[in-house]
């Protein structure tokens, strides 16, 4: 089957069809949720708190989004890719900006690009569409702006702010982009956005009326029970089952139960052939 396209994306918001993305960060991650049919698969910068351990997004850099890119490309084989344009990849200039979204075509498999923030970044998304390289916008929460917006908070509750974003997802818009994820805005806000613009609006704790919906994969897989925001439905238990499922193993090993004469090879037996070692 090929892979679904920026042009597909855009199809489904045109058919009421909505969209489904999340984000991925490894091969195996990236196997499960393209087996699972979600049209989307995003490496998102959230990989510096998700996968390093950081409390933002701002130490990430290119070379971490290529090496996860190329591991997540390499399991696909439905969904779209989308790769994260970390913080200071674009910021810098538009020459900046369309020489490290061409690096994560290039190098990472991107189909897509994402990027945050409003009305500045448009000269950046028309170039790097005019490139050929399809762009997703990012209003609301814009994790890279963290310092600036003073914490993750939801974003548009006052009139000139609501105004604000608004209009910078009109500008979006006009510069080319394909897509905009909404985060952590009210419903209605939202709603008046995905209304007004023809682009698919991808939401995360902005309302039911986006046209398409995000999720952290390890989120709600429910791999860190203490992460309980208000937007985040789990979906599975992950963190219990995996602590339950090592501390069994570990009993084994240590009560003598594992490996058992299953798991052991004997002299005269041919080793079977294994399709994965590891
Ligand atoms: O980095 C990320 O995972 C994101 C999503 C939460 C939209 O930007």
């Amino acid at each position: 089957m090929k892979a679904i396209t920026a042009l597909d994306l855009q199809k489904m918001k045109a058919g009421n069809k909505k969209i489904v993305m999340v984000t991925a960060y490894d091969y195996t991650m990236a196997r499960l949720v393209d087996s699972a049919g979600v049209d989307m698969v995003l490496v998102g910068d959230s990989l510096g708190m998700v996968i390093q351990g950081h409390d933002d997004t701002l130490s990430v850099t290119m070379d971490d989004m290529v090496y996860h890119g190329k591991c997540v490309s390499r399991a696909l084989k439905r969904a779209h890719l989308t790769v994260d344009m970390p913080f200071m990849s674009y910021q810098v200039s538009v020459s900046q900006a369309l020489e490290n979204a061409g690096r994560l075509v290039k190098s990472a498999g991107a189909q897509s690009v994402k990027l945050e923030g409003g009305a500045r970044t448009v000269p950046m998304i028309s170039a790097i569409v005019q490139a050929g390289i399809p762009v997703v916008g990012h209003l609301g929460l814009t994790p890279q702006s963290l310092h600036a917006i003073g914490g993750f908070r939801v974003q548009g509750r006052t009139e000139p702010d609501r105004n604000e974003l608004i209009d910078d997802a009109l500008r979006i818009q006009d510069a080319g982009a394909f897509a905009l994820v909404l985060e952590m805005i009210p419903a209605d806000l939202a709603a008046a956005i995905s209304e007004q613009l023809s682009i698919p609006t991808i939401g995360i704790g902005a309302g039911i009326a986006c046209d398409g919906q995000v999720l952290v994969c390890n989120d709600l897989l429910g791999m860190d029970q203490s992460f309980t925001p208000r937007f985040l439905k789990r979906y599975a238990s992950f963190e219990s089952e995996a602590i339950r499922a090592i501390g069994t193993y570990a009993e084994d090993v240590r009560e003598g139960r594992f490996p058992g004469p299953e798991n052991s090879f004997g002299q005269k037996t041919r080793s079977p052939k294994v399709a994965r070692l590891y």
